[in-house]
């Protein structure tokens, strides 16, 4: 059940400061920190004693998780964070040069680097579509750019980090398979932030991680691969684990060409893994989902919306994200006439103790409403900015 006064108490630092930037990093709840720690407590403790235990609960975890995202097990690979799980596709895609790929202009480089670099070595070419605030123009936008460029893929965020804005990502994926594209979902922003269920979206490829909106262990992540793309991937790395081995593992005896890759998305793990941070991740999901996942969605719109509702008449207070609560989400860009986002973003923290992240296109900083933010924190906010903006017009 979810309860504002029982989640703060779970998170004593926030009596230190006022946390703003779950986009960046999300911060640990105690019981889910005891979980954790106890994890890799025993886990160095007893090295190979607890192996065994250890796999299978990270097994637990994959059902779990697969279960969060509405799909199945076997389509789930553990990554160490989102880009993990895009470079894996973008390096494993068979594409052919000349071959195009579809983008946001609002994209991570996260997405933006691999990209570049599959630009490189392989030849692809890149193509962009504008994002909006309204999820009619951004259709409309992606629609025309789909039958303009012809991609083989579409790389895209749910939810931008640059505006918070949420995609219509149903509809986009429906427009891009009726092209012949396939699209790979960047989740970093929108798992954790509101229900996300993948298969309903109809993606074909997603990444995200656990460290932002799930409140996990940093270096935990994902990648999603449909069952029936997994063979179009190729993994680019194999390793003990990746593959099935049709030899006697103990004589080492392998001629080398009698193998392939596991008929799952295990195929894209191998070798020896940090087994407490998926189970950290594993804590943090079962805590999140026990105070439930559509209060806590529910909790992060309704303080934007509040948000908005005392910022949008202030002069010089420009509010870059979405107008309406369905095209936005937890993640809010806001920007103060006459103070560029880097010096406003340090002023926020130095003389208010306010942790938010500064963004540079829209020039302003980003702040995150999370399920443990409360309208103390964000008034204290509205204050800090009514204040510098005031500040400056009398500079
Ligand atoms: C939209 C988006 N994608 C990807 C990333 C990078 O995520 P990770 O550190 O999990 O690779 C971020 C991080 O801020 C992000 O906002």
């Amino acid at each position: 059940m979810y309860d504002l006064a029982s989640v703060r108490a779970q998170l004593p630092t926030l009596r230190s400061f006022t946390y703003l930037n779950t986009g960046t990093l999300g911060i640990m709840a105690e019981p889910v920190l005891a979980r954790y720690r106890e994890a890799v407590e025993r886990a160095q403790r007893f090295g190979h004693l607890v192996l065994e235990e250890f796999q299978e609960a990270s097994e637990r975890v994959r059902v779990e998780f697969a279960e969060l995202l509405g799909v199945r097990s076997e389509e789930l690979a553990f990554t160490g964070n989102t880009t993990d799980g895009i470079a894996l596709v973008l390096a494993s895609f068979p594409f052919a040069a000349g071959d195009r790929i579809l983008t946001s202009d609002q994209e991570h480089p996260a997405v933006l680097l691999p990209l570049t670099l599959a630009c490189r070595r392989r030849g692809v070419v890149l193509e962009q579509f504008r994002v909006s605030t309204e999820k009619e123009e951004t259709r409309e936008a992606f629609a025309a750019a789909l039958v303009r460029t012809r991609p083989r893929l579409v790389v895209v965020s749910h939810v931008s980090c640059e505006t918070g804005v949420r995609l219509p990502i149903e509809d986009m994926t429906r427009l891009a398979h009726a092209e012949g594209a396939r699209v790979l979902l960047d989740t970093a922003q929108s798992i954790g932030q509101f229900p996300v269920n993948l298969a309903t979206l109809g993606v074909d490829f997603a990444a995200g991680n656990g460290h932002k909106w799930l409140h996990g262990p940093q270096g935990t992540g994902f990648l999603y691969v449909r069952q029936d793309n997994l063979d179009l991937l190729e993994p680019p790395l194999v390793g003990d684990g990746s593959v099935v081995t049709p030899f006697d593992r103990h004589s080492f005896q392998f001629d080398g060409t009698n193998w392939s890759f596991r008929g799952d998305a295990r195929r894209f793990e191998y070798g020896t893994r940090d087994v407490a941070r998926v189970i950290g991740l594993g804590a943090a999901i079962e805590y999140l989902g026990s105070l439930g996942w559509e209060a806590i969605a529910r909790h992060q719109l309704r303080l934007v919306a509040w948000l908005r509702e005392r910022l949008q008449h202030h002069p010089a207070i420009c509010w870059y994200s979405a107008t309406r609560a369905e095209d936005g989400s937890g993640l809010v860009t806001l920007g103060v006439t006459g103070w560029d986002g880097e010096r406003l973003s340090r002023v926020l923290w130095e003389a208010y103790r306010i942790v938010q992240r500064r963004v540079q296109v829209p020039n302003g900083v980003r702040v995150s409403c999370a399920y443990f933010t409360s309208e103390d924190d964000l008034d204290r906010l509205v204050a800090a900015l009514e204040e510098l903006a005031g500040y400056h017009q009398l500079s």
